[in-house]
């Protein structure tokens, strides 16, 4: 195989054991990156890293028991890695156990375990923002909004000459600004030179009243600001009453670091009443922009190259660290069975836990696909009750295919009581809610009306039909009625 050389230099010095070489070459061999994927070499340089006390080491062997993947499943093994990987520092074993302690896996559900997890991780991220957030950066050229500045009145023309003349200073005329925004952009830009001190003497007075001119044309960079300066107290009054109000403006259109302020404000109560719950799902959202969500690009080019194994560990990665839609991906990839890292018989149990955790987040799909593991006995036994549970939850979150199959259960009397009158209104429901479901559902319940019908003058000819045609018996019904229908719709228009 023809390996890039820097990879051939990296595998020599991993053989030599250097640890950051070693930690490289796993994550490569285990993820699939720069060549193919080998869990066992990799599960072997993650055991050798973790016993010399790599952080990352003990990570991986956490992701890689909690899944069984070139190990044998071991949740216990996996929290126990993880909790090393933390107290190692690590900061995506922090946010694994964070997401662990909010929704309960493994360790009884803590908000406040949660919290201090999540925290840890925010607090590293919104260090990362402040840092960066020092100029802003690329995506259009100043130069044309400089253009659109000249013809814009309220822009004092002064401003403009000085930003120039300061670019201009600095050799800097290709420095470039975020977003379209012209002109609020251009006043956010001054306020944060004035704010830093660059270029300029470091003035908060001036700082704020670019500030707040760039959120008067609603900026949420702007708005962050102005949040940091009433919340720090920088040139204003402190004021954590304007402080929320400008975070929360910011956070809508989602400002990072407003939203971990906002999520500071909440864990510790200050300018509102305290709440856990609150900050967690606040800090998660901070802590969620993590740079590795670049993974789910890899992951997501793995799947399109068909480099199935590939990116389902990428996925499963993601889903450990509690991002909802990797969850989904990897039960969904795990059950298209063209996964080879793990046994047959692992891939529907594993598929059922991944669905659950989704589910438990809030995603209906994911709620109606545990209704149908118990339905069918996937990764499970079959269990009509559970899956009947199930369906309902998801029917209250408005799936029409929910509803039908609650109908049909109801009809049939499978996991709850027999009863037309309830699968009628199921069948009604499934129709009002997803245009999709009027044929079947119209279909279901011409077959319903016939069936009470046939039964009502003939029951005991039904029940003998029934054992004749074998389990399938009402599909022949549904034939006949449809033949039955077109043959009287032809008569009519004859
Ligand atoms: C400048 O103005 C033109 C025309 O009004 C517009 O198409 C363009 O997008 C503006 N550029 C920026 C960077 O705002
Ligand atoms: C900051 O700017 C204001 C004008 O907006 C000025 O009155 C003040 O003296 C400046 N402060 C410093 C320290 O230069
Ligand atoms: C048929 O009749 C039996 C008893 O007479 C009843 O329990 C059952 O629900 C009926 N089935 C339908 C489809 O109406």
């Amino acid at each position: 195989r023809d390996r890039p050389k820097a990879y051939k230099l990296l595998t020599k010095a991993a053989d030599m054991g250097y640890p950051k070489a070693m930690e490289k070459l796993a994550a490569d061999l285990l993820f699939g990156y720069n060549g193919p994927q080998d869990i066992k070499a990799s599960v072997s340089l993650y055991a050798t890293l973790a016993e010399g006390g790599s952080h990352k080491g003990q990570t991986a062997l956490g992701f890689l028991f909690s899944y069984g993947i070139g190990v044998e499943y071991n949740q216990a093994k996996a929290l126990i890695y993880y909790t090393f990987g933390t107290i190692g520092g690590n900061l995506i074993s922090q946010m694994i156990l964070g997401h662990h302690y909010w929704v309960g896996i493994n360790v009884p559900r803590n908000c406040e375990a949660a919290l201090t997890h999540y925290r840890n991780m925010a607090n590293s991220i919104a260090k990362n923002l402040e840092k960066n957030e020092d100029m802003p950066v690329e995506k259009v050229r100043l130069m044309e909004i400089l253009e659109n500045l000249s013809s814009n009145n309220d822009f004092l023309d002064w401003d403009v000459h000085q930003y120039y003349r300061f670019l201009a200073e600095r050799g800097d005329t290709e420095i470039q600004v975020i977003y379209g925004e012209g002109n609020a952009v251009g006043l956010w830009g001054l306020g944060l030179l004035y704010f830093h001190g660059k270029g300029v003497p470091m003035n908060y007075t001036e700082a704020f009243k670019y500030f707040q001119k760039a959120a008067g044309k609603g900026l949420a960079n702007a708005h962050g600001q102005l949040g940091i300066m009433y919340y720090s107290g920088s040139g204003v009054q402190k004021d954590y009453t304007l402080a929320l109000k400008y975070f929360s403006l910011a956070s809508q259109n989602g400002h990072a670091l407003a939203v971990y302020y906002l999520a500071q404000m909440y864990a510790t109560g200050t300018g509102v009443i305290r709440s856990c719950r609150i900050a967690v799902e606040l800090y998660r959202n901070v802590c969620e922009l993590g740079r590795w969500s670049e993974i789910f690009l890899t992951a997501y080019f793995a799947y399109q190259a068909d480099n199935i194994d590939s990116s389902l560990v990428q996925y499963a990665f993601l889903a450990e660290m509690g991002y909802e839609v990797a969850q989904s991906n990897s039960a969904y990839i795990l059950e298209s069975a063209k996964v080879n890292i793990l046994s047959k018989d692992q891939l529907y149990p594993l598929a059922l836990l991944l669905w659950k955790r989704a589910a438990n987040q809030g995603n209906t799909f994911a709620r109606l696909k545990i209704g149908d593991y118990h339905f069918y006995g996937y990764g499970t036994n079959r269990d009509y009750v559970t899956a009947a549970v199930h369906y309902n939850v998801a029917a209250y979150q408005h799936s029409a295919q929910a509803m039908f199959n609650l109908a049909y259960m109801s009809e049939h009397g499978l996991g709850i009581p027999k009863d037309i009158h309830v699968a009628r209104r199921w069948y009604d429901l499934a129709a009002e809610t997803s245009p999709d479901a009027s044929l079947p559902v119209i279909l279901a319940c011409i077959k319903l009306e016939v069936m009470q019908l046939l039964n009502f003058t003939a029951n005991w000819k039904l029940s003998r039909l029934g054992s004749m045609l074998g389990p399938q018996w009402d599909l022949f019904a549904m034939v006949f009625i449809v033949i039955l229908l077109i043959l009287l719709i032809r008569n009519r228009q004859n």
